[in-house]
């Protein structure tokens, strides 16, 4: 037996060690002592303390791993397992004093964010995307893959990974205790442990593999062989194959995409709010909109990049104009009469957020500049009091940026962990992930209500229950949901939601945040100034409370009383109409897309809301948002801010059309007939 650890070689291994490498052996079978030598090179390289490595049975993708073995097995030599990897780990030296535990992927391969996913570690993740390598000059999975096809009996029908595809769980098949198994011997002991007859060569969903490697194989890449028998853990393995629950997210069938009323299944209970306006007039209520009726290119408007920002009724326009020529002055700052209208106008507008979202107070909503300032605001308020080293920050992969840079600065600040929720091929969360990486390290959950790049309508209900049962906290982002759908803070009892007026048709500039009357008491002021204090000397300072504690300097007053008039003005259309209304639009609009050939819709959970998110075989997306403007069709081409999860479905960006209640049959027909003649190459 070749033993792992022996040909442990310090110097750092550079990518002509590859190029000059013998590969051509007489036996044909893998050289496991230059692989090995490789790795340790690999390992040894790493920044490392060895203590922090835990799971390091990544490094090589399963597929490649049975290959590996069954070879090995005919060469009579074991590949290195799990406890010999870390010993060895545990006893190299290295001049690093800690692991990352995951790199920033950047965009460095364009490959899927490495920080997440079942079993693995940030840091196997990181090997396995091959940043890790790549990051200090060493070979990265490619090479390796490369180098491995060349010294396999039929190494040629090894897998590969391709830019964006997710990568699989790789503990599944344990070097140690597989070197000596062929693939079907492996199958045969796998559908043992699972107590089943067998386990299909190609289970349902698995694509016909196109390398030529086994069907078996195809399960494992596809992850489904883990995630139909339970996640793999290093310590999990007897009960790797028992049977796991179904995911009830994963587990809905038929398509029904968000309609208000399923939301009863999340627990809400509507606040009264006035309705009227029935029955839903689209036509009347555009008229609403000046800004509908301009033309671009000689053509109507048509606004489809409502996710980026609303358009503003003229309510909101007449509000803000009203304030600036009737009220405008400073808040809470003087006796005259001036001071007095901003300030109950500024006030009465928190009023209509608090009623608008069910808070308990108007004490509860804190204006900031937006959703991103909201995040912020917490991160480093709450987060920076409450956060430690070792904790766990729970996001999904559907965030946008906004909630995943402040959580990963504040992590880094702290020395927190950020893990991240996977999703499905539809873009839904898997709710059995979720709730395997909620443990008693886990001070925060944030996540998005509804994703601005997919249009998936989370869980939001069921995700914060069960974050609650662990103790930890939960910020939902409803800066797509707010617009869409009721928004109900004590029936979903998150601890903070946030939101930006833009996104529901009120100015830019201004948003909420809203957190339980008690955490933000408790929390210390995020930044100092006039309005926020309540007396200041040189040696002491005490702090207003909450709201006016967070609202340092002079704020978007205008603007904060225009989102309240556009809250009036959603409550006043009623936002079951507008849901029902977007829910049917949504659903034609989906179809008629589908039925383009090339057309790649991008999201298609069975609970999604107003994002149209596709790619179009043969065109460039910047070309078709071209294209679309054209014909007066304002659409929004690009990542949008949410690259992980374009990059989770092997992207860069989407053309990603979004509506409002105020869209119509129409213009979606346009948005089809256009799609159809770009992908025709008609005229374009
Ligand atoms: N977050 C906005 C969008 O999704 C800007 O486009």
């Amino acid at each position: 037996m070749l033993k792992w650890a022996s040909t442990m070689n310090t110097s750092k291994l550079e990518p002509t060690h590859l190029a000059q490498h013998d590969f051509t052996q007489d036996s044909g079978l893998p050289d496991i002592a230059y692989l090995s030598k490789l790795a340790n090179e690999l390992f040894t390289a790493l920044p490392c303390d060895g203590s922090r490595l835990g799971q390091v049975s990544g490094l090589i993708p399963s597929g490649l791993t049975s290959s590996l073995a069954s070879a090995a097995n005919q060469q009579d030599v074991a590949l290195p397992g799990d406890a010999e990897l870390q010993t060895f780990f545990a006893k190299s030296e290295s001049p690093y004093q800690s692991v990352p535990d995951s790199l920033d992927t950047g965009s460095v391969f364009g490959k899927t964010s490495p920080n997440t996913t079942t079993s693995l570690t940030g840091l196997d993740q990181s090997i396995l995307a091959g940043i890790l390598p790549n990051n200090f000059g060493l070979p990265d999975q490619a090479q390796l893959q490369q180098l491995l096809v060349s010294r396999v009996p039929n190494g040629s029908s090894l897998p590969s990974f391709g830019s964006g595809e997710q990568l699989p769980s790789v503990d599944v098949l344990k070097p140690s205790s597989t070197a000596q198994v062929s693939d079907a011997q492996l199958q045969k002991q796998f559908a043992e442990r699972a107590g089943v007859t067998e386990i299909p060569s190609r289970m349902a969903g698995v694509p016909e593999p196109s390398h030529g490697y086994s069907g078996f194989d195809a399960n494992l890449i596809a992850g489904l062989i883990p995630k139909a028998y339970g996640l793999p853990g290093e310590d999990e393995l007897q009960q790797l194959f028992a049977p796991a629950p179904k995911d009830p997210v994963s587990a809905s069938s038929s398509p029904s995409f968000y309609f208000l009323d399923e939301l009863k299944t999340d627990g809400f209970k509507a606040p009264a709010l006035n309705s009227a306006h029935p029955p839903f007039d689209v036509q009347a209520l555009r008229r609403d909109f000046p800004i509908l009726k301009e033309r671009v290119n000689g053509h109507p408007l048509v606004w489809f990049d409502n996710a980026a920002t609303t358009q503003k009724p003229q309510a909101v326009i007449d509000r803000v104009s009203y304030f600036y020529e009737h009220e405008n002055s400073n808040i809470h700052r003087a006796a005259h009469e001036l001071a007095a209208r901003s300030t109950d106008a500024y006030e009465k507008a928190r009023d209509t957020v608090a009623h608008f979202m069910n808070a308990s107070s108007s004490s509860e909503i804190v204006f900031v500049r937006g959703t991103t300032e909201a995040i912020n605001l917490v991160a480093k308020s709450w987060g920076q009091q409450n956060i430690k080293a070792g904790d766990e920050i729970v996001i999904t992969w559907l965030e946008h940026h906004a909630n995943i840079v402040p959580w990963k600065q504040l992590c880094d600040l702290t020395g927190a962990i950020l893990r991240v929720v996977p999703v499905d091929e539809d873009g839904q969360v898997l709710l059995g992930e979720y709730q395997k990486l909620l443990t008693a390290r886990t001070k925060l959950v944030s996540f998005t209500q509804v994703s601005n790049a997919l249009g998936t309508v989370t869980p939001a209900k069921v995700m914060i229950d069960m974050a609650h049962r662990v103790g930890a906290k939960v910020l939902l982002d409803g800066a797509q949901s707010v617009s869409h759908l009721r928004v109900d803070v004590q029936a979903l009892d998150c601890d903070w939601f946030v939101f930006s007026g833009h996104k529901i048709f009120g100015p830019t500039g201004i948003g909420v945040l809203y957190g339980k009357a008690e955490l933000l008491e408790a929390m210390p002021p995020w930044q100092g100034g006039g309005n926020m204090i309540e007396d200041v000397t040189f040696d002491k300072i005490i702090y207003q409370p909450a709201p006016a504690r967070f609202e340092a300097g002079t704020g978007n007053i205008a603007d904060a009383v225009g989102l309240g008039a556009a809250l009036e003005y959603v409550s006043k259309i009623g936002i079951d109409n507008i849901a029902r209304y977007e829910h049917d639009l949504l659903v034609y609009a989906m179809e008629a897309l589908r039925s383009i050939s090339g057309l790649r819709l991008i999201g298609t959970a069975a609970e999604k809301t107003s994002v149209l998110s596709f790619v179009l075989a043969g065109h460039s997306n910047q070309d078709i948002g071209v294209a679309l403007n054209r014909v007066g069709i304002a659409v929004r081409t690009g990542h949008h801010c949410a690259q992980p999860i374009l990059r989770r479905f092997g992207l860069e960006s989407t053309v990603r059309p979004s509506l409002a209640f105020y869209n119509t049959h129409d213009e979606v027909d346009l948005l089809v007939t256009t799609v159809r003649r770009i992908q025709s190459g008609k005229d374009f």
